[in-house]
């Protein structure tokens, strides 16, 4: 069942609106319809001369107008302000987001793994607390992705947040997340992910009182339910449990901040009004969550393991088919069954590039250093997979009966192109120097003479 969360009430944003209970609708990308008054959303038509209630409509669009009908994304929102109500934008100073990567510092073909980042020692919201660990491509081209971590110990209050760059895939690790979006109220918790489409104004508490996670932000293609091929038309992600919230707002004035980050600079503007005012919407480009304990996970029930796409939650497709930009893929508690065969992910080298991180438990390729919080890099060709400890014990394991990898849930963001690691990345204490050593203690086992 999904979590309805009690807020703290967040002083700056009052109101019996300011912390309302999630609740959801059902589907992947629906033609949803919801209203939280009753009679708000028009019938029959998009821009009705004079909207219920004294609403304004306003539609937003997060594929092109003329996307194919399978891949168009766009909604109408009812709302008591247009977007366009706030004063102009000011530039703030540089942050520690990055979303250029041209001229981060030439990209080690190391093997890279990071510890958690510490707590932030001094009050810090969710947008204060990002940080670009690294990424591809860049906002201003809507091509490639940024790959963030927060750690923050305070709620947003009074102020609202869009991302004009891409769309945000939250995967919390510790804490939960309270998102108060223009189209609803999200509650997430670790283990389950959240994606906020680009431009979607948002503001983010924290019921725990602290929070850290993972973003990979999408400067392209929108996140889509990958095909299913020969596994039939159930399995993995089902489309029924992804979760979209039902229409609330807020009627409030006050002095408020609106942020926003366009092409990789954040911006600052004064708004007297709660930008959560959308009392109405019906769409297909909304908010999500999705709990990642409802994976359906397929696997090899016979010999070898098989590649990890089989574990693919999201893809953002690119131009060419069947090559993703980003795959979002995780690797949750499984039984593993397969017979007279190496049992764990197998050593590899992959065009591909691959950002880790584990959300709780342990990861089966590494027996340690690599622990919920952090985060490991191995990009395009860089050789990897199971460190000594694990290939030893695995290398001799009982293979006649079945065994589960039970308490654990790691993810990837796997890209087509290039991660390339930000200078922050490359100079935090953070960075395990020496893990390229797990590998060392692999002997050779070789000997010509035993086929
Ligand atoms: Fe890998």
């Amino acid at each position: 069942m999904n979590k309805v969360t009690e807020l703290p009430k967040a002083p700056g944003r009052s109101g019996p609106a300011s912390s309302p209970a999630a609740s959801y609708q059902s589907g992947f990308a629906n033609e949803f319809a919801t209203e939280a008054l009753p009679g708000a959303l028009p019938v029959g038509q998009n821009s009705p001369q004079r909207p219920p209630y004294g609403l304004y409509a306003e539609q937003i669009s997060g594929t092109a107008f003329t996307a194919p009908r399978s891949h168009n994304r766009r909604s109408w929102l009812y709302r008591i302000r247009p977007a366009a109500v706030h004063m102009p934008f000011r530039l703030l100073p540089a942050s520690r987001i990055i979303a250029d990567f041209a001229n981060v510092p030439p990209t080690p073909p190391n093997q890279l793994r990071w510890d958690p980042l510490p707590p932030p020692t001094k009050p810090t919201d969710f947008i204060d607390g990002l940080v670009t660990m690294a990424g591809n491509g860049s906002a201003e081209s809507m091509s490639g992705c940024a790959i963030h971590l927060y750690a923050a110990n305070q709620s947003m209050e009074g102020r609202y947040f869009y991302n004009a760059d891409g769309e945000l895939l939250v995967v919390p690790q510790m804490g939960r997340l309270h998102i108060a979006t223009e189209l609803g109220v999200l509650d997430i918790e670790p283990q389950e992910i959240a994606v906020i489409p680009r431009g979607v104004r948002f503001a983010v508490s924290l019921p725990d009182g602290e929070a850290r996670g993972y973003i990979c932000e999408n400067f392209g293609a929108l996140l889509r339910l990958p095909d299913l091929g020969v596994i039939g038309s159930n399995g993995l992600a089902n489309p029924r449990d992804f979760l979209t919230p039902h229409a609330t707002y807020e009627d409030i004035e006050g002095k408020f901040e609106l942020l926003a980050k366009f092409n990789g600079r954040l911006w600052s503007a004064d708004i007297g009004h709660s930008p959560l005012d959308v009392v109405a919407w019906h769409g297909n480009y909304a908010p999500y969550k999705y709990d990642l304990r409802r994976f359906n996970t397929i696997g090899s029930i016979s010999y070898d393991h098989p590649d990890p796409s089989i574990f693919l939650v999201l893809q953002s497709p690119s131009d060419t088919p069947g090559v993703d930009s980003i795959d979002f893929v995780i690797f949750p508690p499984r039984w593993l069954a397969a017979e007279n065969t190496f049992r764990p992910p197998w050593f590899h080298r992959n065009v591909a590039s691959e950002f880790m991180g584990l959300i709780h438990g342990e990861y089966d390729a590494k027996a340690e250093g690599f622990v919920p919080g952090g985060a490991s890099l191995h990009n395009c060709m860089a050789g990897h997979g199971p460190d000594g400890d694990t290939y030893e014990k695995a290398s001799q394991a009982d293979t006649s009966k079945p065994n589960k990898v039970g308490d654990t849930m790691a993810f990837m963001f796997e890209t087509r192109t290039v991660i390339k690691p930000t200078q922050f990345a490359l100079e935090t204490s953070q960075l395990q120097n020496a893990y390229f050593e797990c590998w060392q203690t692999i002997r050779k086992t070789f000997d010509p003479a035993t086929p």
